[in-house]
C-alpha cells in the first residue's frame, strides 16, 4: 500500500476553504502540508486573518481568486453557500475561543467542516454545534493528528483484536517543555494558551491532554466513565493549569492515567503511551513512532515496525513508504486527511466510509466535557462522572 504517494491514477480533488493560517500561524501551515501531502484537497477560498492585509497576502500566496479571499469567516461561509461551486469543506484553524462561531455558520450552510482541537470552550458551545450536525449528518471532522500514525493504529489493532489479553491498565503521557523557562517572550501563538478567555477553562489539559485522552478512547474502544482530576500552575504568571494529572476509569472497569504539562524540561513533543494487559503490554512514543514496543509475559520483548509484513492490515492500509524510510509527523496528519477524503467522497456514508472511526464531532465533544469535569473535580477534589448526554 502506498497511501500517501499512490498517486497514479489521481483521485478526485476536493475544493477546500481555510479559516485562520495567515503569516505568523503556527498549525495552519502543518495543516496545508499535510493537504500537499496527501494530494486530494485545492485551496480555493479562505479567511486566513482578522487582519484584512494579511487576509489578502496569505489568499494572493495561494493564488486564490480575489473573490474568493474573504476579510470575515461569516462572510465566507455567506458567499460559499451561495456559489454554484462552493467548497465541499472548511478547514478551522483558529485559537479555540474562534472556533465555535465558524463552525455554527459553516455548518448551518451545509458546509462539511474540520476543525482542530479542542472543539469549543463549553459543554453548553460543543452540544449546540453537535445537534446542528447530528440534524443534517453533516461531515464534521477534528484533526486529532496522532490517530494518524500508522504504528498507532498497529497498537489500535492488536488491543482490540485481544493480543494483550484483558486490557487492565492504561497510561498516557503528553508532556512539553516550552513553558519551563516562564512566560516572559513566548510567541503569540503560545502566550494565548494560558488565557482562559481565548484558551478555555484549561490550559495543558486542553490543549495536549485531549490529544492524550483520545488516544486512550482510540486504542482501547472503552469509554472513560469516570475521572479524578489534579490541575497545577507550577510557572509564576501562567493564567491556566500548565500540569495536570487525571485518573480515569473506563468501561469495564479499566483503570487508567494521564499526565500532561508544558512544563518539562527534557520532552520536545513527548506523547507516550504504555497499553498493559493480563497477557502482555504495549508501549508507544510519538518521538520514536516508526516502531512499537510489545512485552509478553516470560517471552521475548518485540519491537513491531512499520511498513513490514506482520503489521495489521489497517496499517500497512495507512503507509506509504518502505521501512527504513522514516515517516513522521506531516504523514500522520496527513494519513487524517487521506481518511477525511476517503469519508467526504462518500457522501451520507462518510461515517462509515473508512477503515479506523473518524476522530468525529462527539469526540470533540468528550474533549470539552473531559475539561468542564476536570475543573469540577480539581475544585472539589473528588471523583466526578464522566458527563454524558
Ligand atoms: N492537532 C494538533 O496537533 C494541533 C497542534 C497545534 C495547534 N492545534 C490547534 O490549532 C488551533 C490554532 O492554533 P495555532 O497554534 O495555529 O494558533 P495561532 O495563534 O498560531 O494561529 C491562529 C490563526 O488564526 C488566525 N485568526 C485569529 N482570529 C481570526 C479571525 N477572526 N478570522 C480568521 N483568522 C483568525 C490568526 O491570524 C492566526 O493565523 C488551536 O485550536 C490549537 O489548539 C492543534
Amino acid at each position: 500500500m502506498a497511501r500517501l504517494t499512490g498517486d497514479i491514477p489521481g483521485q478526485r480533488r476536493l475544493k477546500i476553504g481555510m479559516v485562520g493560517g495567515g503569516q505568523g500561524a503556527y498549525f495552519a501551515s502543518y495543516h496545508r502540508a499535510a493537504m500537499r501531502l496527501c494530494n486530494r484537497f485545492d485551496i480555493v477560498a479562505g479567511a486566513f486573518s482578522s487582519d484584512p492585509d494579511k487576509c489578502r497576502e496569505a489568499g494572493a500566496a495561494f493564488n486564490l481568486d480575489e473573490e474568493r479571499i474573504y476579510l470575515s469567516f461569516a462572510d465566507m461561509a455567506a458567499a460559499e453557500s451561495r456559489r454554484p461551486d462552493p467548497i465541499e469543506a472548511v478547514v478551522i484553524v483558529t485559537p479555540n475561543h474562534l472556533h465555535f462561531e465558524p463552525c455554527r455558520l459553516f455548518l448551518q450552510a451545509g458546509i462539511p467542516v474540520i476543525c482542530d482541537k479542542p472543539l469549543v470552550n463549553s459543554a453548553d458551545e460543543a452540544y449546540a454545534l453537535a445537534s446542528i450536525a447530528d440534524r443534517h449528518n453533516t461531515f464534521f471532522a477534528l484533526t486529532y493528528t496522532y490517530q494518524g500514525y500508522p504504528m498507532v493504529r498497529d497498537a489500535r489493532s492488536r488491543i482490540q483484536a485481544g493480543e494483550l489479553g484483558d486490557v487492565r491498565f492504561m497510561y498516557v503521557e503528553y508532556l512539553l517543555e516550552w513553558l519551563a523557562p516562564g512566560v516572559e517572550g513566548l510567541s503569540k501563538s503560545l502566550a494565548w494558551r494560558g488565557d482562559p478567555e481565548m484558551a478555555g477553562p484549561t490550559g495543558a489539559l486542553g490543549d495536549v491532554g485531549t490529544h492524550a485522552f483520545n488516544m486512550l478512547e482510540f486504542l482501547s474502544g472503552r469509554r472513560c466513565t469516570n475521572l479524578n482530576a489534579k490541575l497545577s500552575t507550577v510557572v509564576p504568571g501562567w493564567g491556566l493549569d500548565d500540569t495536570c494529572v487525571v485518573q480515569l476509569e473506563f468501561e469495564d472497569g479499566i483503570d487508567g492515567l494521564l499526565w500532561a504539562s508544558f512544563a518539562a524540561p527534557g520532552h520536545r513533543n513527548g506523547l507516550r503511551f504504555k497499553i498493559v494487559g493480563s497477557q502482555a503490554s504495549i508501549e508507544w512514543s510519538q518521538e520514536s513512532p516508526e516502531t512499537l514496543l510489545f512485552t509478553p509475559i516470560d517471552g521475548a520483548d518485540r519491537i513491531h515496525r512499520r511498513g513490514q509484513s506482520d503489521n495489521a492490515a489497517q496499517t500497512l492500509a495507512c503507509t506509504s513508504l518502505p521501512p527504513g524510510n522514516t515517516e513522521g509527523y506531516l504523514e500522520a496528519l496527513a494519513v487524517l486527511y487521506a481518511d477525511f477524503a476517503e469519508a467526504l467522497d462518500a457522501g451520507a456514508e462518510w461515517r462509515t466510509a473508512t477503515r479506523v472511526p473518524l476522530p468525529d464531532i462527539h469526540e470533540g465533544v468528550r474533549g470539552v466535557v473531559l475539561s468542564q469535569a476536570c475543573v469540577e473535580s480539581s475544585q472539589r477534589r473528588a471523583w466526578v462522572p464522566f458527563p454524558e448526554r
